[in-house]
């Protein structure tokens, strides 16, 4: 590791980063995941789509390739996700009653984590559970599980996954949280909501992951954040920052002011959750600027590069490395 890497978080933070399996043959991109990363998540290559984009065919090849590297150098992989409203393939979203969504749900949650017991410590069980817009009545995100199973689907996965692999931490993943805004404040309701429901049904679940894809120019609502957290460890729930990265379409265009602003940021959130509990974990989404899908979601008006990532597109620590 780096001096800067060793700074996170007073040094006492494993960081990770998002990785991209075809991009390990680049020699500069493996070399800085090697250099920077004690654990790392696939992008993409673990969601539904890809692992079972045919039905009842899994596609483990980039997985083991993954999880392959990972092991020789040392780095925890992590998985990410066994439920989701998107990255679905086709017949996923096709599926039309409740016992077809059960026996899926179970199948592919059964066959993914039976598969990578023992060598998969952690994982993203449910993503992104909530609504953007959760109100009393409508709190969970619209998907074909919560449409055919109604929110029981995330105990169903919970349950599922702790039975393929007793000893893994079970996560419940979610972002958004750290906006000053009303509708972050009801998400954070929401969530709080679901996960004391789950522990008074002592359902399987160890940890909270926090997504962290910062907006560059909207403050982070730190005491939120911090009772939020406060909040979760005192139902004795880990806290792990999962796909950190700061969305940089607002703010302004000179390389030098905008790295601040963006390391800034992320200061203001991890703080806010330090104050409270260290995380497990700090991850970001991608290690360089040279590939992240802020560019794709929310490019900039002056066609200037996004730099939403600690390495930029060079693979030069920026400003960022130093805060996480
Ligand atoms: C994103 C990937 O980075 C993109 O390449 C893909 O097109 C869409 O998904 N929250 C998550 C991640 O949990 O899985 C998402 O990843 C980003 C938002």
């Amino acid at each position: 590791a780096t001096p800067f890497a060793a700074d996170a978080l007073s040094g006492a933070v494993p960081y990770g980063a998002a990785i991209r399996i075809d991009e390990l043959a680049d020699i500069l991109y493996s070399e800085a995941v090697r250099t920077y990363c004690k654990v790392i998540v696939a992008e993409g290559a673990m969601k539904w789509s890809d692992l079972q984009a045919v039905r009842g065919s899994f596609t483990f090849e980039p997985t083991d390739t993954l999880l392959a590297f990972a092991q020789d150098n040392d780095i925890e992989l992590r998985g990410h996700t066994l439920a989701w409203y998107a990255a679905l393939p086709e017949w996923a979203e096709r599926i039309s009653s409740a016992e077809e969504a059960r026996t899926e749900l179970v199948h592919h949650i059964d066959t993914v984590v039976g598969r990578y017991k023992g060598r998969i410590r952690s994982w993203d069980v449910v993503n992104e559970a909530i609504a953007e817009d959760p109100t009393p009545d409508a709190p969970y995100r619209d998907s074909v599980w919560l449409r055919h199973l109604g929110p029981d689907y995330i105990e169903l996965a919970l349950r599922t996954a702790s039975e393929a692999d007793s000893s893994a931490q079970l996560v419940l993943n979610d972002y958004e949280f750290e906006q000053p805004t009303d509708q972050a404040r009801a998400k954070r309701k929401a969530f709080l909501d679901m996960v004391r429901g789950l522990k008074s049904r002592n359902v399987p679940l160890h940890a909270i992951g926090l997504q962290g894809h910062l907006r560059g120019e909207s403050a982070v609502d730190s005491p939120g954040i911090s009772s939020f957290v406060a909040e979760l460890s005192a139902l004795g729930l880990g806290i792990l920052v999962t796909e950190l990265d700061v969305i940089d379409d607002q703010l302004p265009g000179p390389i030098e002011e905008r790295d601040k602003l963006i390391a800034a940021r992320a200061r203001e959130f991890l703080s806010a959750i330090g104050s409270v509990v260290r995380p497990e974990i700090v991850v970001t989404w991608g290690v360089s600027d040279q590939h992240t899908w802020v560019p794709i979601w929310f490019s900039r008006q002056d066609g200037l590069p996004n730099r939403p990532l600690p390495l930029d597109e060079n693979y030069q620590p920026k400003e960022l490395m130093r805060v996480i």
